[in-house]
């Protein structure tokens, strides 16, 4: 089998995280516990899962011409994601603000700055070129519109195609039909249908027709596929000390296992495995399993 070939068309942060106990009130300062800078955004976290998964992945997106730029570059370079159509702008390199209570739960603010800045032409360009692409992802991080004509582009040349609504975002009914996997988590699948997937009725009528999975936290992730047939995958139980970034390692593994041509189902199981494991540990990308690791789960 050959390598499991992905691409990325999304955003790329760095993240600021403050870790205190109990989060401030409005007025209220608060004495925090400890202060990180990492490499995230949902679209950067993916890819990265993706390749220590063991994919072949390329990155689509913008950074500013500035040091949080040059070391998320570095950082793809070093991981081997191919960073050929990466772009740089003048606007500063996309931050997110991100604040992690006492139990591991974070409230994330992002100014997307350079992710902004990409373009349609540049990333259907992009998504032509790569040789033996299989699957395409994306987040609500950069333009709708970027996302649509990146898709466009996929499934003319016959590749699956993964959106994660997040940060939720309304969708246009076009890239809902060229979307062959929309992944909300439970907030998102919410905003999204009106109402929480709390029973298998309310998720058939999610997207008749269309396969979904909406992650669930600690409970795991439950499965709808097209034809109506619903899976829920439990979550081996952890101690969460920071969830930042767990469903990007699910939506990036999950694409590394439609990308190896694994079952869907197969594909979920890996991804909640990752994702559970992510989660015991600080930070999006800092958290991420080893491919030494992440070859110990099913
Ligand atoms: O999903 C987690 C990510 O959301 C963080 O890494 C942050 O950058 C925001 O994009």
């Amino acid at each position: 089998m050959g390598k499991a070939v992905v691409a990325v068309v999304g955003s790329a942060m760095m993240d600021l995280t403050a870790y205190a106990k109990l989060l401030p009130e409005p007025g209220q300062t608060l004495v925090g516990d400890l202060f990180t800078t990492g490499f995230g955004g949902k679209g950067a976290n993916q890819a990265v899962i993706a390749a220590h998964c063991g994919a072949e992945v390329h990155f689509v997106g913008k950074l500013g011409r500035d040091l949080f730029g040059d070391s998320i570059a570095e950082n793809f370079k070093r991981l081997g994601i191919n960073s050929l159509h990466v772009g740089r702008s003048d606007i500063a390199t996309g931050v997110a603000h991100i604040w992690v209570d006492g139990n591991g739960e974070n409230r994330i603010i992002i100014i997307p700055g350079a992710n902004s800045e990409i373009e349609s032409a540049k990333a259907v360009a992009a998504i032509d070129s790569i040789d033996n692409l299989a699957v395409v992802i994306a987040q609500c991080e950069i333009k709708q519109e970027v996302t649509l004509a990146a898709f466009r582009a996929a499934k003319e040349r016959g590749c699956t195609t993964i959106l994660n609504p997040a940060p939720f975002q309304r969708l246009s009914s076009e890239l809902l039909e060229l979307t062959d996997w929309l992944i909300p988590n439970e907030t998102e699948f919410r905003e999204l249908h009106g109402e929480l997937p709390s029973n298998d009725e309310i998720l058939k009528s999610f997207r008749p027709g269309k396969n979904s999975i909406v992650t669930l936290g600690a409970l795991g992730a439950v499965l709808i596929h097209a034809d109506g047939t619903i899976e829920w995958i439990p979550a081996p139980v952890v101690n969460a000390v920071d969830t930042t970034g767990a469903g990007d390692a699910f939506v990036g593994t999950f694409a590394y296992g439609l990308a190896s041509t694994m079952s869907p189902l197969a594909s979920v199981k890996l991804g909640v495995n990752v994702a559970s494991l992510t989660v015991t540990k600080k930070g999006a990308q800092s958290s991420y399993p080893t491919q030494a690791e992440i070859a110990t789960l099913s």
